[in-house]
């Protein structure tokens, strides 16, 4: 009943829209574990929707590990969600060692690639002059073929040399900054809480205004020069952020 109607979907493929309303009723208890979504049939007229919309978007939340899809008998809310992650925030490890200390793929799809100048607020916070140039990768970070993070990483062109998309598409740019004799071994992080807008909501396949941990963070190599300005949106249904506490004094 507390799902939108046809009217209210807008812009942004259907099936995706038809998904996160689909998703948002499953995390609001609507359908609880293990019961049976209504009837493509029905859910199509109560959307205004195709049933092949319907279908590509419980396809979606199948692939999401939200419900599964039983042939004759229809669609069910899956038992449990994914295991959360829990990320030590003590450590300083790139995302590629987080995943594969987890057994997992660890994917970095790119978005955008650009050459360009730090913003005032960038070029203090990198120690850069605003003159200098700097590369701004976004990537989509995954972990077994599931999105979990996107990552907007601002580089230094003259401390890590020449870089293009290819040389970032899909590997760890940590090491990648380790072989161009650049690693990071410090970093400072900052950790705040922000509502999935539009394109992170797709991105991440999460429903619109879901819940993200977002951080900034600083990194310095060896030599202490700022490496990297990471900004990045982690999906806070996926992650725990664990640190330890010691005594003050
Ligand atoms: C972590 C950091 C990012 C960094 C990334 C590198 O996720 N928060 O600032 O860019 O690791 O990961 P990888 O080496 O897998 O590209």
């Amino acid at each position: 009943a507390a799902l939108p109607s046809g009217a209210g979907l807008s812009s942004s493929p259907r099936y995706l829209q038809v998904a996160g309303a689909l998703q948002a009723a499953i995390e609001r208890g609507e359908y609880p574990a293990g019961s049976a979504l209504p009837a493509e049939r029905e859910l199509a007229a109560r959307l205004g929707v195709s049933r092949v919309t319907v279908r590509q978007a419980t396809l979606k939340l199948a692939e999401r590990g939200l419900v599964v899809r039983r042939h004759g008998s229809g669609t069910f809310v899956a038992a449990s969600g994914p295991e959360r992650i829990q990320h030590p925030l003590s450590r300083l490890t790139s995302f590629t060692e987080d995943m594969h200390s987890r057994g997992l793929s660890a994917g970095g799809q790119v978005l955008s690639f650009g050459a360009g100048h730090p913003n005032p607020q960038e070029a203090m916070q990198l120690g850069l002059s605003p003159g200098q140039r700097v590369y701004r990768v976004r990537r989509l970070r995954t972990a077994g073929g599931e999105a979990l993070a996107v990552e907007e990483s601002i580089l230094s062109a003259e401390r890590l040399g020449i870089l293009s998309a290819a040389d970032v598409q899909d590997v760890s740019l940590y090491a990648l900054m380790q072989q161009r004799g650049a690693a990071p071994v410090r970093a400072l992080r900052q950790l705040r809480a922000v509502n999935a807008d539009q394109e992170l909501a797709e991105l991440l396949g999460v429903p619109l205004g879901a819940a993200l941990l977002s951080t900034e963070r600083v990194a310095w190599d060896a030599a202490g020069r700022a490496v990297e300005l990471a900004r990045a949106s982690y999906r806070g249904d996926r992650y725990d952020f664990v640190m330890e506490l010691r005594e003050a004094g």
